[in-house]
């Protein structure tokens, strides 16, 4: 069997800053709620025509490969996870394939929401653990400002989300680096504390003449319910990935937590007792960027030298579904 390492990391974020102040000149809310309550400061907004998921994916993949070392040839297969495709069908896997000039390798689309990185990490390691592919991309990118209710009624989730894209490329280590282990979770009883309803299939049309005035049109979150589970949640998945790999608390150089609340990060940080120079945030800069938060925060703390080769990183993410999911890998 092969191992995996993190060959190379890749981020890219609209140009658009949308700070706290400029977000309660549109909604009733303040810069002091949203900072107190989830931390975000500001957070990236695409720019139609300019910007889309996969166009903000290849910029970020471009990156990765080129960090990685390699071409764009050597790449053996795409694994893209968004809940925001450009389109219904097909998924923004193939758009990358094309927008890379990438011979005509697989690409698969993962549709995990804020676990999609880790689902995506996982696809990957498989594959390359059995020696199907030497060079994967894992691309993970999100345009989710153009579906705000920019009305009051829609402010817990315009305040939290945002814009942005981050890449990895997985390869076949050759070294001490690899994955240690990867644990994926779903509970489809809560689906509807955070969801995207409409358009649906589930309707006779799949665009129903009076959708615009569909309460299913916006996004949808219990703000509270998911909080509380995720918390809980993501503090389980680490214990999970600790005791699959013999590893304790004691031995994790960095956690990077899913960037979907910094309230949420601390809750994980203070149940396993981590100082702050083990854990990496940066959600006051981006906001809740779902698939893409993790491997954005993973590329500036790479770039910030808050980790090195060898180091214990450790993994969580948590959100609709509800899924989330755990790795833990030695870099
Ligand atoms: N600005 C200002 N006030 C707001 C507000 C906003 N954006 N949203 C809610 N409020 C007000 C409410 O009206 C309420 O006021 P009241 O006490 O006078 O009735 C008060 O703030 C508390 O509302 P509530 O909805 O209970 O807030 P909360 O403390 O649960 O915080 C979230 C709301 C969304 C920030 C919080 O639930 C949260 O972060 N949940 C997790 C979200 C998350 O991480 N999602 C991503 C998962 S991947």
């Amino acid at each position: 069997m092969y191992q995996t390492k993190i060959a190379g990391v890749g981020m890219y974020v609209p140009d658009r800053i949308v700070k706290n102040e400029e977000l309660a000149s549109m909604i009733d809310t303040t810069n002091e709620w949203i900072v107190e309550r989830t931390g975000i400061e500001q957070r990236r907004w695409f720019k139609p025509g300019v910007d889309s998921t996969s166009s903000m994916g290849t910029r970020a993949a471009e990156i990765a490969i080129e960090k990685a070392g390699l071409e764009k040839q050597d790449i053996d297969f795409v694994v893209f996870a968004t809940l925001s495709p450009d389109y219904i069908f097909p998924g923004s896997g193939v758009l990358v394939q094309e927008q890379l000039g990438l011979d005509t390798v697989g690409a698969l689309d993962v549709r995990n929401q804020c676990s999609g990185f880790i689902y995506g990490l996982s696809i990957a390691d498989q594959f390359i653990k059995t020696g199907q592919y030497q060079n994967i991309l894992l691309v993970c990118s999100e345009v989710q400002s153009n579906t705000f209710d920019l009305t009051d009624e829609g402010r817990s989730m315009a305040v939290i989300f945002g814009d942005g894209a981050g890449a990895l490329v997985l390869s076949r280590s050759e070294d001490e680096s690899q994955i240690l282990s990867t644990h994926l979770h779903s509970e489809g009883k809560y689906a509807k504390e955070l969801i995207l309803e409409e358009p649906s299939t589930l309707e006779e049309k799949r665009i129903m003449p009076d959708l615009m005035q569909r309460a299913g049109r916006w996004p949808y979150m219990n703000g509270r319910n998911v909080f509380k589970h995720a918390i809980t949640r993501m503090s389980e998945s680490i214990n999970e990935a600790l005791e699959a790999s013999d590893l304790n608390k004691e031995d994790i150089d960095l956690l990077i937590a899913h960037q979907a609340n910094l309230r949420i990060a601390q809750g994980v940080q203070k149940k396993f007792g981590l100082s702050d120079d083990r854990v990496f945030n940066n959600i006051q800069k981006y906001g809740n960027t779902t698939a893409a938060s993790i491997p954005i925060a993973l590329f500036e703390a790479l770039e910030q030298g808050r980790f090195k080769r060898g180091d214990v990183l450790c993994f969580t993410a948590f959100g609709s579904g509800f899924t989330w999911a755990s790795a833990l890998l030695k870099y």
